[in-house]
């Protein structure tokens, strides 16, 4: 079967950032692909994107996802690019001595063999049994974020004040419990963000500080160069202060890992640091935005949460589902390959978009809607497979503790606004949440 071809206008709005600012014509925009054929090929209208294959079924995405030997992150960019952004990315990697399409060496954007020994070394440390760990300390941090908000939202005459959500609670504390894992001290945090900011250089003009926006491409690469060297030189700082005095965080594992016998180098160090505090943050962020926005919709669903607890991770599920913050990543095909009945090439890249794959009406009855009580949640959100998200639990646990503590504190939500979402097509979410909320 030949895969449908997507008209310009539509390939346009698949690749367009600012199409997943406006959520309903995004889901929209997906259903009709969907409906016509699991995978519609996507060729970009002005030439600047290398043509791909956009995967929208759940049980496509799913089996692709879980068929790692025939779907590759190597070999080509693993999030969308535009071929500028690749050929960027080879240039920078090069004068670094290992030319890659991806600017840092991480475990997404490898494959087996070196994949699952670089995974393996921190596997454990984001099991359930080890995060207990440290539940009580985000616990405390749960607590106090939920203090500052609730300080936040009583305006002066003691009436509500209007608060935004994200910035007040859905960034900041994800981003905390990141840097807690990585040993990054509260000081050293918005360096962190910064230097995060200028190498991934969001899509959004409001969200991305640093300015890359206006530059031209040799200061780009420059500045981008520069700040993947200042990745490296801080946390090669740090590994050396944890093998002097090792502490139970993920920075003194990698301090002092090794593979086949070997201490891994300082490249590997540096895009390990920087894809779990890059992988970390926004997503967590954007889910927990998702879930306040659909309680404040559903004061019933909230005041049930509130009587009884045990519905919070049911809520914290399905706000991941319903939120999908990883919007897509990208494969290469290994070998011809059949998809959804089309025939792929050797080379072709796909994009496995789990936003499409999580509404998905053959797997999620009524999509749209938001129910915390969806039997057999078993969502696309943290992809499958060798790469499945390596934090899903820590997120979950964050999300759940966060939600406790909210629930403690809060006794009314509403909507005080309209929420704004990101222009992005790899990591989406709320930008604002504006609310009035009471508490005691
Ligand atoms: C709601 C929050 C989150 C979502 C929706 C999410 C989603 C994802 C997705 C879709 C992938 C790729 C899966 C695949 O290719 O099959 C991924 C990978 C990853 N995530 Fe998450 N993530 C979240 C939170 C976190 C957190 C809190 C951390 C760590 C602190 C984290 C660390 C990682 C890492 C290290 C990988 C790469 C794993 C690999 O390639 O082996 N994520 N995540």
């Amino acid at each position: 079967m030949n895969a449908p071809v997507a008209p310009p206008a539509v390939a346009e709005a698949v690749i367009d950032p600012r199409s997943y600012a406006e959520w309903t014509p995004a889901l929209d925009l997906f259903d009709r692909l969907r409906a016509e054929g699991p995978v519609t090929r996507i060729e970009s209208p002005t030439g600047e994107h290398e043509p791909f294959w956009l995967v929208t079924s759940y049980d496509e995405v799913m089996r692709i996802s879980k068929d790692n030997a025939t779907f590759l992150n190597a070999p080509r960019a693993t999030v969308f690019t535009n071929k500028q952004g690749e050929a960027f990315a080879r240039q920078v990697t090069k004068s670094q001595g290992e030319e890659s399409p991806n600017l840092v060496s991480s475990l997404v954007v490898l494959d087996a063999p070196k994949h699952p020994k670089l995974r393996r070394l921190t596997q454990e440390w984001f099991m359930p049994k080890n995060l207990r760990s440290i539940e009580e300390s985000i616990r405390e941090l749960a607590a106090r974020t939920v203090d500052r908000l609730v300080a936040a939202a009583t305006g002066p005459d003691g009436q509500p004040a209007v608060v935004d959500f994200v910035p007040l609670v859905a960034a900041p504390y994800p981003l905390h419990v990141v840097m807690q894992i990585l040993g990054v001290p509260e000081e050293d945090e918005p360096r962190m963000l910064f230097l995060t900011q200028q190498m991934f250089g969001g899509q959004d003009e409001e969200l991305n500080k640093s300015g890359l926006a206006a530059m031209t491409p040799d200061q780009i690469l420059q500045i981008v160069t520069g700040a993947v060297a200042d990745f490296e030189a801080y946390f090669e700082g740090m590994a050396a202060q944890r093998r002097a005095n090792p502490t139970g965080d993920v920075a003194t594992i990698l301090a002092n890992a090794t593979v086949d016998g070997e201490p891994i180098s300082a490249r590997d160090r540096a895009g390990y640091y920087i894809i779990v505090a890059a992988a970390g943050h926004d997503t967590t962020s954007a889910s927990t935005a998702g879930a306040m926005l659909a309680l404040a919709r559903d004061p019933e669903q909230f005041a049930r949460a509130k009587a009884d607890r045990s519905l919070i991770p049911g809520i914290v599920e399905e706000a991941i589902r319903w939120t999908t913050p990883v919007q897509h990543f990208m494969r290469t095909a290994a070998c011809d390959v059949e998809v959804g009945g089309v025939q792929i090439k050797a080379g072709d890249w796909l994009m496995i978009n789990y936003v499409a794959a999580n509404h998905d009406p053959a797997q999620f009855p009524d999509p749209r809607r938001f129910d915390a009580s969806r039997p057999a949640n078993r969502h696309a959100a943290f992809g499958a497979g060798a790469h499945q998200c390596l934090g899903l639990h820590l997120a979950r646990l964050e999300m759940r503790l966060l939600f406790e503590a909210l629930l403690d504190r809060i006794d009314s939500i509403e909507l005080a606004g309209e929420p704004r979402r990101a222009k992005s097509t790899f990591v989406g979410g709320l930008k604002t949440l504006p609310l009035r909320i009471t508490a005691h």
